[in-house]
C-alpha cells in the first residue's frame, strides 16, 4: 500500500466528469487500497477517485462504521434534508453550510464487480451526496449556502 497525493482546488482535473470502472482487477484493488489508506492518514472521512487523480467513478468513505468501496455508486432515493458543516480534503481549512438530503440509498458494486444496496442518514449521506459530486466534477464549494468566515471557524476550534 502507498500514500497518494491528494489533488487541491484549482487542477482542473477536480471539475470533470469521471468514466465508470469497467475491469474489477489487480490494479483496481491496488488504487482502492492505497485511497483508503490516504483517507486514514488524511483523517477525513470520504475520498474520491479525482482526488488521487483517477477519473474513475469510484470512492472511498469511513464515518466510523468502517470502511465502504464504492464502485459506480448511484444514488437511487433520498429523503428527507439536513444542514451541515461540510469540508473537502481538497480544500483545506475551508467549510461551509450545506443542505444535504438526511437519508440516502446507493446502488453500487464492490472491488469484485458484486452489486450492493446501502442505506445511509446524518454523516453518512452527507458524505456519500458529497464523494458521489466529485465523481461528476462538482466540488462542495459550488452548493454550500455559504462559507464560513475565519471567526466561526475559531470558534468551532474552541469547542
Ligand atoms: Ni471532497
Amino acid at each position: 500500500m502507498a500514500l497518494r497525493n491528494i489533488v487541491k482546488e484549482g487542477d482542473p482535473i477536480l471539475e470533470r466528469k469521471c468514466r465508470p470502472v469497467e475491469k474489477f482487477d489487480e490494479k483496481l484493488h491496488t488504487l482502492l487500497d492505497d485511497m483508503a489508506e490516504t483517507l486514514y492518514d488524511s483523517g477525513g472521512v470520504g475520498l474520491a477517485g479525482p482526488q488521487v487523480g483517477i477519473l474513475r467513478r469510484l470512492c472511498v468513505i469511513d464515518v466510523g462504521e468502517g470502511l465502504f468501496e464504492f464502485i459506480n455508486p448511484e444514488i437511487v432515493e433520498t429523503k428527507g434534508e439536513q444542514e451541515r458543516v461540510e469540508g473537502c480534503l481538497s480544500c483545506p481549512d475551508q467549510y461551509g453550510i450545506i443542505l444535504r438530503p438526511k437519508y440516502v440509498k446507493t446502488r453500487y458494486f464492490d472491488r469484485f464487480g458484486k452489486e450492493h444496496f446501502v442505506e445511509g442518514e446524518d454523516l453518512f449521506a452527507q458524505a456519500m451526496c458529497h464523494e458521489f459530486d466529485h465523481l461528476d466534477g462538482i466540488l462542495f464549494k459550488t452548493k454550500v449556502e455559504r462559507m464560513l468566515s475565519q471567526e466561526e471557524l475559531e470558534g468551532m476550534n474552541e469547542e
